[in-house]
């Protein structure tokens, strides 16, 4: 079989793979939005069946086959050509993937299924000691998989390649420690200001129909598409990309505060213009048509959602339609006075309420204790204590229970190990990027204040969506931005930023 032949029925089985995969995501999507409580224990089922057959698929032998024919062939003579890039993309995959013992993979989903219910009822009495055997027999399972998959350097490196492919430990430990030392500064300098905006602008009676008119509305003008798209309602705010064609979002509204919804649809309209832009049809069910990773995803949000939403160019267009819509709520209010609203500062317990400055202080704690749970530094016993001198040393606040504290998130409780990075990941790469932007397109600012967002949106289709998975995200951020992954960017952002608002 020639390396060309090869080739083509590797991609006429991740088209399968890529199937299955956008069957069992619209089954997701449906159970979180509009399922009867009723057709869970079906739900379960279906998808555990596809999961599995998904998995077959992906790890048949004739995959590695396949790769192996088709590695070192003219086909991957120039990295970064579609095929060379495919065929490397799937080689990680498929070697990941194979690597897992059957029984390591079973028991992981058993542990994790179970210990998110014991972490549920652990954080609603605050007792760290019930959920605490759970952690360790999660961490334990974790230390196993790093050592099945292998790594350099450090366990922990393996588990945060699942979610950020070819990042390394040290290099993000790097990044994030510079960040945090100006960053706590700053929290604290903010903190004594003489100067502080008037929250309560954002926190009065918004109604929920109206909220709905004006996100839509916001969600169309930033380039959402509703005939390849559709926003609904949920708990907890999510972007799927179902393949060509279909990407859903949702969102959640409160009647008493703007920004909630408001920001959390422009968040998901991020991640959905990142999946909108992206060329599946051409790469259909292959790497060249997917993201590169969560980090540069949640770049993707965090552009829109901040570097945007919350600047002043986008409310001198927006406020005044904004008060057509709340006419009680915003009348009298100043573009100055609403600008300091949306981005009030203040150090608080709990990370998905935080806002954009103290965010990274939440992320960059549970990146350090899970960093040193998985290298066997930090014992579960120790992480309430470790998490609240941290806490006192990064925010300047005292936690006051384990429920605000270490217990908040479920992410450990479900695995991800190495997940919580990609999200401070994502504001340094948004930073990086949209300062680059504005070097390329000088007048920027004055678009969004016009109310002209193409010339963002192409830029980005341009540098970053039609690249698909063509170089991993480090990689990436130097071929666009001319430099490594750095802090300054998203630090120069907010100093200049909150040095004006908050006249420090
Ligand atoms: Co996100």
């Amino acid at each position: 079989m020639s390396p060309q032949e090869a080739y083509k029925e590797l991609e006429k089985r991740q088209r399968e793979v890529f199937l299955i995969q956008s069957c069992h995501a619209v089954l997701a999507w449906e159970e979180r939005t509009y399922m009867p409580r009723g057709g869970a224990e079906l739900r379960s089922e279906q998808r555990g069946y596809l999961a599995g057959l998904e998995h077959e698929k992906f790890t048949d032998p004739r995959i590695g086959e396949l790769l192996s024919i088709t590695e070192g062939s003219k086909l991957t003579q120039d990295p970064e050509s579609v095929e060379a890039v495919n065929i490397r993309e799937i080689r990680h995959r498929y070697d990941k993937d194979t690597k897992l013992p059957r029984e390591l993979v079973e028991e992981l989903t058993r542990t994790t299924s179970r210990a998110e219910g014991e972490w549920a009822a652990a954080r609603q009495k605050s007792d760290f000691k019930a959920f605490q055997p759970w952690l360790e027999k999660v961490v334990r399972l974790l230390q196993q998989k790093a050592e099945a998959y292998g790594y350099e350097g450090e366990p922990y490196n393996a588990l945060l390649d699942d979610y950020e492919p070819g990042a390394t430990t040290d290099d993000i430990a790097d990044v994030f420690a510079k960040l945090r030392g100006e960053l706590v500064d700053l929290v604290a300098r903010i903190k004594e200001a003489p100067k502080k905006p008037d929250v309560s602008i954002v926190e009065r009676e918004y109604d929920i129909e109206r909220q709905k008119l004006f996100n839509e509305m916001v969600a169309g003008a930033i380039g959402f598409d509703f005939g390849i798209g559709r926003l609904d309602i949920t708990t907890h705010p999510f972007t799927s990309g179902f393949g060509p064609g279909d990407t859903r979002i949702t969102t959640r509204y409160n009647p008493k505060h703007l920004n909630d919804a408001l920001f959390g649809t422009m968040h998901e309209v991020g991640h959905a213009l990142y999946e909108m832009g992206l060329e599946k049809k051409e790469h259909f069910g292959m790497p060249m048509g997917e993201a590169v990773s969560l980090g540069i995803h949640e770049s993707q949000s965090r552009m829109w959602e901040n570097q945007v939403g919350r600047s002043r160019e986008f409310w001198v267009y927006f406020l005044p339609q904004a008060k057509r819509i709340f006419r009680e709520s915003l009348d009298g209010v100043s573009l100055d006075d609403f600008y300091g609203a949306i981005n009030y500062v203040t150090p608080s317990y709990i990370r998905v309420e935080a806002d954009e400055a103290t965010y990274n202080l939440h992320i960059l704690l549970r990146f350090e204790l899970e960093r040193a749970l998985i290298s066997g530094d930090l014992k579960p016993a120790d992480v309430p204590g470790e998490w609240n001198s941290r806490f006192k040393k990064y925010f300047g606040i005292e936690v006051d229970n384990d429920a605000n504290g270490c217990l908040q998130d479920v992410h450990w409780s479900i695995g991800y190990l190495g997940y919580f990075p990609t999200y401070t990941l994502g504001n340094l790469y948004s930073a990086q990027f949209f300062t680059k932007a504005t070097r390329d397109i000088p007048n920027l600012m004055r678009q969004f204040e016009e109310g002209n967002y193409r010339g963002l949106l192409d830029w980005l289709r341009k540098n970053i969506h039609s690249q698909g998975q063509r170089y991993r995200a480090n990689k990436l951020c130097e071929k666009v931005t001319g430099e490594p992954l750095s802090h300054k960017p998203l630090m120069d952002y907010m100093s200049e930023k909150y040095g004006e608002i908050y006249g420090i």
